[in-house]
């Protein structure tokens, strides 16, 4: 049997205190909009006891795999188990957990053989229990929410965060109010909310009108709010960065590539990165790079156009509308690890974004469109040389491919370029389609459409 628990009486948990990441101002509470109280910017956790205690990274690794054979809720959750590097809690009944983390990471073999770069991994963040990786950010985000005595969360979203809040609201008996952006959304992602029982506004507007929106109601009602903003979601998705490491078996990757939008989660993984580098978990920090869509290039341009000293916003406008935003609310913490990590930004256009869907698809694994911005990304960082085919690659996916079906069959069809979009590149993509086929019901014209599959296999080159 293994042990029910497993306790570290020799590591203590972490303190936290709010900074705000502008004028440095430290403090034990956050305002209901998060924002610092002095200059307004963005507030992060950080964990003054770190210096004092003495973490020792030996220990701290061996105590996280021991808790891998742990049965206890605590320990199950793939978020909690590295709770050393977390705001620490009083005890471990007042987590809301969902069994989140815990994701696989693939070896991607087709994929490797396109780019050209063997040793290419996909850490599978969409196999999360909502499927995407906001549930490793909501199960901290939302414990707290309740530890703060709130009856309603909130959230702006393009599909992703209204699901998985929803769902921690509902596991912790608190009320969910959802903002999205009318038509927007997937209806996969927006059916979740309604199942998880939030309530569900569809706003006229786009996620950035959604989030402004948020952003004046907390500091008029009780909601707690629960975007990335919020810097419990950060301190939870940092856990993504410790588990990819601990199942590299701490030897980190040369780059790490994630897709844009908000940049919540590429800060909370390159803060991740840094913290593990500075406690001696990991002997270098790999590059972290961020790929957006070409419509929705807020950090592309405000690296390029203001040399990431002041926010570029754009209309944002992308089918993979996860990270369909203009004006992302952690640009300048998303500059900063940019910067620490040595990682590039990348744009890349509609047919290189579903071209790599569909060809992760291939893999077995399949995600959602913005995940695949990754591997479109990583295509171009190989051609511009900064990534270089001997080195190792992480791509981190971040939405499961169910939660955008109409994108994938609109694909698969040939529906979803069907106006200006240059003929050549769109050609490139027919191979890739598997439409489905409508049949008479009789052996013979299955037999047929069996043979004919066969042929074009042969075919093709
Ligand atoms: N991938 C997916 C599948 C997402 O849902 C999001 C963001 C991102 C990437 C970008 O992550 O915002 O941290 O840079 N979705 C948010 C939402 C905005 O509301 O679901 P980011």
């Amino acid at each position: 049997m293994p042990p029910s628990t497993t306790s570290a009486p020799a590591v203590r948990p972490a303190s936290f205190r709010f900074r705000c990441i502008a004028c440095g101002d430290l403090s034990d509470r956050a305002a209901q909009n998060f924002r610092c109280a002095h200059c307004g910017d963005l507030l992060e956790i950080v964990y003054p006891d770190w210096k004092e205690v003495s973490l020792d990274p030996a220990r701290l690794k061996s105590i996280w795999g021991e808790r891998r054979l742990s049965q206890s809720p605590i320990d199950l959750s793939g978020v909690w188990r590295f709770r050393e590097l977390l705001p620490s809690l009083d005890n471990s009944d007042q987590v809301i957990t969902l069994r989140e983390g815990n994701t696989p990471l693939y070896e991607l073999p087709q994929c490797a053989r396109i780019t050209g770069v063997p040793r290419l991994f996909a850490k599978h963040q969409g196999l999360n229990p909502t499927g995407s990786f906001k549930d490793a950010g909501m199960t901290v985000a939302a414990t707290f929410a309740r530890l703060a005595g709130f009856r309603w969360v909130a959230c702006a979203s393009t599909g992703n965060t209204s699901a998985s809040m929803a769902a921690y609201a509902a596991r912790g008996g608190m009320r969910s109010l959802v903002l999205v952006p009318e038509g927007k959304i997937s209806w996969s992602k927006l059916s979740q909310a309604l199942d998880y029982g939030a309530v569900t506004c569809q706003l006229r507007t786009d996620f950035d009108g959604c989030l402004r929106l948020l952003q004046e109601l907390v500091l008029r009602a009780p909601v707690y709010q629960l975007n990335s903003i919020n810097p419990f979601r950060l301190e939870g998705q940092k856990t993504l960065a410790l588990e990819l490491l601990e199942q590299l078996d701490w030897q980190p990757p040369d780059h790490i590539i994630v897709p844009g939008g908000n940049l919540g989660n590429s800060s909370a993984i390159g803060k991740a990165l840094l913290e593990m580098h500075d406690l001696g978990l990991i002997p270098r920090l790999p590059k972290l790079s961020v790929i957006q869509a070409e419509g929705a290039n807020a950090l592309v341009r405000t690296l390029r156009e203001a040399g990431g000293k002041r926010l570029v916003n754009v209309q944002a406008e992308t089918r993979a509308t996860a990270i369909r935003i203009g004006n992302p609310a952690s640009w300048k913490k998303a500059v900063h690890v940019l910067e620490a990590t040595g990682g590039a930004c990348e744009q890349v256009s509609e047919i290189e974004i579903a071209q790599a869907k569909a060809e992760i698809g291939a893999e077995g694994i399949g995600c959602e469109p913005a995940s695949a911005v990754t591997l479109a990304g990583l295509k171009k960082l190989l051609k511009q040389g900064f990534v270089k085919p001997e080195e190792s690659v992480v791509l981190v996916l971040t939405g499961n491919l169910l939660k955008d079906p109409d994108f994938t069959m609109e694909f698969h069809r040939g529906d979803l370029f069907k106006d200006g979009v240059d003929e050549k590149a769109s050609a490139a993509l027919r191979p890739l389609r598997h439409p489905p086929i409508i049949l008479d019901a009789t052996l013979d014209a299955v037999i047929r459409t069996l043979e004919q599959a066969e042929r074009e296999q042969a075919e093709r080159p």
